[in-house]
């Protein structure tokens, strides 16, 4: 029988080690961590790098996906070209190759985002099975995307039980209670170590903040079970005390988990004037949940943040039951994308676009299967062009 002490120093010294110097964190970010310095717009975390071409346009990655990814691609395609968003579409596969007994995206695809720092992504089938593990997950690791961001708003025309919500909850998506580190340390006991560093923690921490402020949000609030996990989620809560300091112009609060639950599900009302920002696992459970008083997966939408890289996806799967049947509904798939020209600064084509459908929805005469109608994929998103 191993001793459970004889297993943990070694495995503590070890990650003492991997996780003193972070070896993803930027220079600017680097020097934070030692002091805590203003955020000037040229330091921002995860700024859009993309350049216009000579033609005047953003080259932006499309991996159109699996199962109704390519038709609601196209009405993503049809939409933009119509509202003559200056942004060309450079298609991506990325159907999975096992590498060494590891899953790889091809080249070809990794070099595209990397070139493009921006990619819309449809849905992805994560084959049972087959020896590799999901897709999403391979893309998150390659371009080590750090922060899911999303946004739950009422949809007009959707009828739920609250018609007041308007959430914005950023999950760490990079260690936490998924950092994977798990054992067996004898028969019938594991253990299953959930890993909180500063630098990854501040990193997000100060992505919700500049989000809070781009989308002229008063408040960041942290969610948290710093009452039990009194290291863990608390290095998280005071490291998000001092980027606090940064952004005077933000009010900052904490909640605690099982209390943000309950409120939001009883009265999302004031929730509205916040940016939710949490570990790993709290914000996997809780982003379903808000999504869930929206109506649910099919029309929230997501983007994936990297120091790079960032990737925008529909949250829903790729509905095998429904593929090519032209009974696809594309919004969710078209408010990712919204968040992504946001993420790019493009701001008018943003608000237009999202006024478009937001229009057609609460008109309610072309709608999908989904939401109660009888309307193709095509013929909804004719109607957000007619909207635009
Ligand atoms: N982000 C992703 O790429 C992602 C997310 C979830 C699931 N998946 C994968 O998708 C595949 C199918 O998963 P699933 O069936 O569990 O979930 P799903 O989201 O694909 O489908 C669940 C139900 O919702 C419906 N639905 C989903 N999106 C819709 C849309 N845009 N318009 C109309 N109806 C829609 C489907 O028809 C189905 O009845 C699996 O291989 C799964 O691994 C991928």
């Amino acid at each position: 029988m191993i001793p459970t002490r004889a297993f943990v120093a070694p495995a503590r010294q070890c990650l003492r080690k991997a996780y003193q110097q972070p070896r993803w964190a930027p220079a600017t970010l680097q020097l934070r961590l030692r002091g805590y310095a203003t955020t000037a717009e040229k330091d921002k975390v995860a700024k859009f790098k993309g350049t216009k071409g000579p033609d005047g346009n953003y080259t932006v990655t499309l991996i159109e996906g699996d199962g109704i990814g390519p038709e609601i691609a196209t009405s993503v395609k049809d939409i933009y070209a119509a509202a003559k968003v200056p942004i060309k579409w450079e298609s991506v596969d990325v159907t999975p190759t096992l590498k060494d007994g590891r899953t790889v995206i091809p080249d070809k695809a990794i070099d595209s985002v990397r070139k493009n720092y921006v990619a819309l992504k449809g849905p992805l089938a994560t084959p049972i099975g087959k020896g590799h593990v999901s897709l999403n997950l391979t893309l998150r690791r390659t371009f080590n995307l750090f922060a899911n961001v999303r946004p739950c708003r009422s949809i007009a025309g959707y009828k739920t039980a609250y018609d007041n919500v308007d959430t914005v909850l950023i999950r760490e998506n990079t260690e936490g209670e998924y950092s994977g580190i798990e054992h067996v340390v004898v028969d019938g006991v594991v253990q299953s170590i959930k890993l909180i560093t500063r630098a990854a923690s501040e990193r997000v921490l100060r992505y919700a903040f500049q989000y809070a402020r781009d989308v002229n949000k008063k408040k960041v609030r942290v969610v948290h079970k710093a009452t039990i996990m009194k290291m863990s989620d608390g290095l998280f809560l005071s490291t998000a005390r001092d980027v606090a300091k940064d952004f005077p112009d933000i009010e900052f609060d904490a909640e605690l988990l099982d209390n943000a639950c309950l409120k939001i599900t009883t009265d999302p009302g004031p929730y509205s004037d916040k940016v939710l920002v949490m570990p790993n696992l709290y914000g996997d459970i809780l982003s379903d949940m808000c999504a869930g008083l929206i109506g649910g997966l099919g029309l929230t939408p997501s983007g994936n943040i990297g120091d790079e890289c960032s990737i925008f996806e529909a949250v829903h799967g790729s509905a095998p039951d429904i593929e090519g049947k032209a009974l696809a509904n594309p919004t969710a798939l078209l408010l990712s994308s919204i968040m992504m020209l946001r993420h790019m600064s493009l701001n008018t084509e943003a608000d237009r676009i999202e006024k478009a459908i937001f229009a057609t929805l609460a008109e309610g005469k072309a709608l999908t299967g989904d939401l109660g109608g009888k309307a193709k994929t095509h013929e909804y998103a004719q109607a957000i062009i007619d909207h635009l």
